[in-house]
């Protein structure tokens, strides 16, 4: 892998702002981030979320999913994961690692629960009478009347950037005061 001299330094404010934008643009490839957690036996368990906020002053991500899923037991027991989001468009990558919290209920549930209400698919999700991951054969495909949204907020601990390019890759541990450049 070739690198060069850092130039025009991407912020980590330019950062935050595009993850900001990823959580309104539909189509910015860092909406749906790969999540990557430390299940029971030890193993990494990943999977994709949708990244729903980027809050850059408290250095908070957040994601919705449903509480009874097999994440939000592994994070309840190992706060301490990763994300990875990869941009085709920007040629860039950032991996994040971030202590976790798990809410399922109090005033931010309620007002995430009535926003994707709205939606009767995006409701659907969290209305299952089965949890995820529950074999569809134990009978459980009829939707309950209940939700089990919960919301995961990753506090940022640090963050890897990595940017491809012709002239030269380009790989920073970003932090408020700066970029630590390393070898890509
Ligand atoms: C594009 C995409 C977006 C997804 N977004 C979410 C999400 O925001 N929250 C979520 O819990 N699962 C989401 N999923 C499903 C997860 O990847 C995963 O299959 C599910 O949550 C079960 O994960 P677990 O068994 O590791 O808990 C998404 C899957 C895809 C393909």
């Amino acid at each position: 892998m070739s690198h060069s001299p850092p130039t025009d330094q991407p912020t980590h404010a330019r950062v935050w702002e595009e993850l900001q934008c990823a959580t309104q643009d539909r189509e910015h490839e860092w909406r749906t981030p790969v999540l990557a957690t430390t299940g029971a036996d030890g193993s990494v368990q990943a999977r994709t979320v949708v990244l729903r906020r980027a809050d850059g002053e408290a250095q908070a991500l957040t994601f919705y999913t449903d509480s009874r899923s097999p994440k939000v037991a592994q994070l309840r027991a190992a706060p301490s994961a990763s994300l990875v989001f990869w941009s085709r468009r920007l040629n860039w990558q950032l991996r994040v690692q971030a202590a976790f919290s798990v809410q399922v209920s109090g005033p931010q549930v309620d007002a995430a629960w009535l926003a994707v209400s709205t939606s009767a698919t995006a409701a659907a999700d969290y209305l299952g009478a089965g949890a995820p991951g529950a074999r569809l054969s134990d009978g459980c495909v009829a939707a309950g009347d209940r939700h089990h949204l919960a919301i995961l907020t990753a506090r940022v601990q640090s963050m890897d950037w990595l940017e491809l390019s012709a002239d030269g890759h380009r790989r920073g541990r970003l932090s408020a005061s700066g970029v630590d450049w390393l070898v890509p």
